[in-house]
């Protein structure tokens, strides 16, 4: 230790904590990690030492990874810095300039634009096509085609995927297959278990929990998950360890809170089916035992006036986002959907009345109510 105030100042905080229990993971909010000489160093690269420098790996990054990979059942799993580039580095992880990847119309539209338009400067061909029929989706598969992308619920209009099918297809034409599994969650599917190689999630929704982080996991078999840990190393798409942490925290409530938003989004979709100023309810059917989900969108168009829907419902906000405990709305075509050509938005259901609601754990009367009477006010 240095002798002079700026020096002490500096080095005089630092604190082991080899020896102290914490009862949740400390958060690793460091660049990187030290090293005693260069013996120990070397211990890092002879595969000794964990740690060497957090864009390669992070105590709560991994923990973040792993978690998610258990509760898929997969054996593997990293985060990343978003559920986009978790999707990028899934992608990349099984095709390179050359290939080509069959994807569902009906996906995210920031995956739209990713698969869409991004792709291509990587030489990575992308078809889009409509996966209702498990015909023209064989159909569209070519001499190069390395992988099937699909949500196993689809936003926004919920249609769930028929992820055995996927599977079969992928199995005999010698494919891999990754599903965005961000809606349904592992508590009502299990992708991974059905056969599925790789598993994508946007954690800044359920697996957070609580709209307070962006960050993204892919699992699956170790290989290709180790392929896809050197994607991000390299392309530098890590999270950070406090977001990282967060996404742990929230985890561990994910059952409770997934047990109250499809109770919740059941009773709404419920009464908004039986609603005759709603045009339209998507709600799916059948996804598991333990319910359908949390996201209920409706469409409008006809029955309500648009602007006076979203002024009246109170304390229900509008966020482009979902998965918070709290109920909020969203508006596809102006959001997440806006970028995709009008002849896809059109053929998708992307109309002007179209609304995703994501259902909160709120007391359901409440959540009911406020539907209601925002279309008592507001319908034609
Ligand atoms: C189904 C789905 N997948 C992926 C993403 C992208 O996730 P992120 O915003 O964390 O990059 C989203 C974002 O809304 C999504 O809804």
């Amino acid at each position: 230790m240095g002798q002079h105030f700026d020096t002490k100042s500096v080095h005089l905080a630092l604190k082991s904590t080899n020896s102290i229990d914490s009862k949740v993971t400390p958060i690793y909010q460091t660049s990187a990690f030290k090293f005693t000489d260069l013996e120990d160093l070397e211990s890092f690269y002879q595969g000794k030492k964990e740690y060497l420098y957090t864009r390669v790996g992070n105590p709560n990054t991994d923990e973040l990874g792993s978690a998610v990979a258990q509760l898929e059942g997969a054996p593997s799993g990293v985060a990343t810095s978003s559920g986009l580039s978790a999707i990028l580095v899934g992608v990349l992880s099984v095709a390179k300039a050359g290939d080509h990847i069959l994807a569902s119309t009906d996906i995210y539209g920031g995956t739209y634009q990713l698969l869409a338009n991004e792709l291509i400067d990587f030489g990575i061909e992308v078809s889009i096509v409509d996966f209702d029929d498990p015909q023209v989706v064989e159909n569209n598969i070519k001499e190069n085609t390395k992988l099937i992308y699909t949500e196993s619920i689809t936003n926004p209009l919920l249609r769930v995927e028929n992820i055995q099918e996927v599977v079969t297809i992928a199995k005999k034409h010698n494919l891999y297959t990754m599903i965005d599994n961000t809606f349904a969650t592992p508590y009502l599917c299990q992708p991974f278990v059905e056969g599925v190689d790789l598993v994508v999630h946007s954690a800044t929704k359920y697996l957070g929990g609580h709209s307070d982080v962006t960050a993204g996991v892919l699992v699956g078999q170790e290989e290709l998950v180790a392929k896809a840990k050197t994607k991000v190393v390299n392309i530098g798409t890590n999270l950070s360890p406090f977001d990282a942490w967060l996404a742990c925290r929230g985890i561990k409530t994910l059952s409770v809170r997934m047990e109250r938003h499809v109770k919740n989004a059941q009773a709404l979709a419920d009464a908004l089916i039986n609603n005759e100023y709603v045009d339209k309810v998507y709600y799916p059917k059948s996804v598991s035992p333990k319910g359908n989900g949390a996201i209920v969108s409706i469409d409008i168009t006809n029955s309500c006036d648009i602007d006076t829907f979203f002024k009246s419902l109170g304390w229900v906000k509008i966020v482009p986002t979902l998965a918070g405990v709290e109920t909020s709305v969203s508006y596809p075509l102006s959001t997440s959907h806006r970028a995709l050509p009008k002849e896809a938005q059109d053929e998708l259901g992307i109309t002007k009345g179209l609304i995703r609601i994501s259902v909160g754990i709120e007391d359901q009367a409440d959540i009911i109510a406020a539907f209601e009477q925002a279309i008592a006010i507001s319908k034609k």
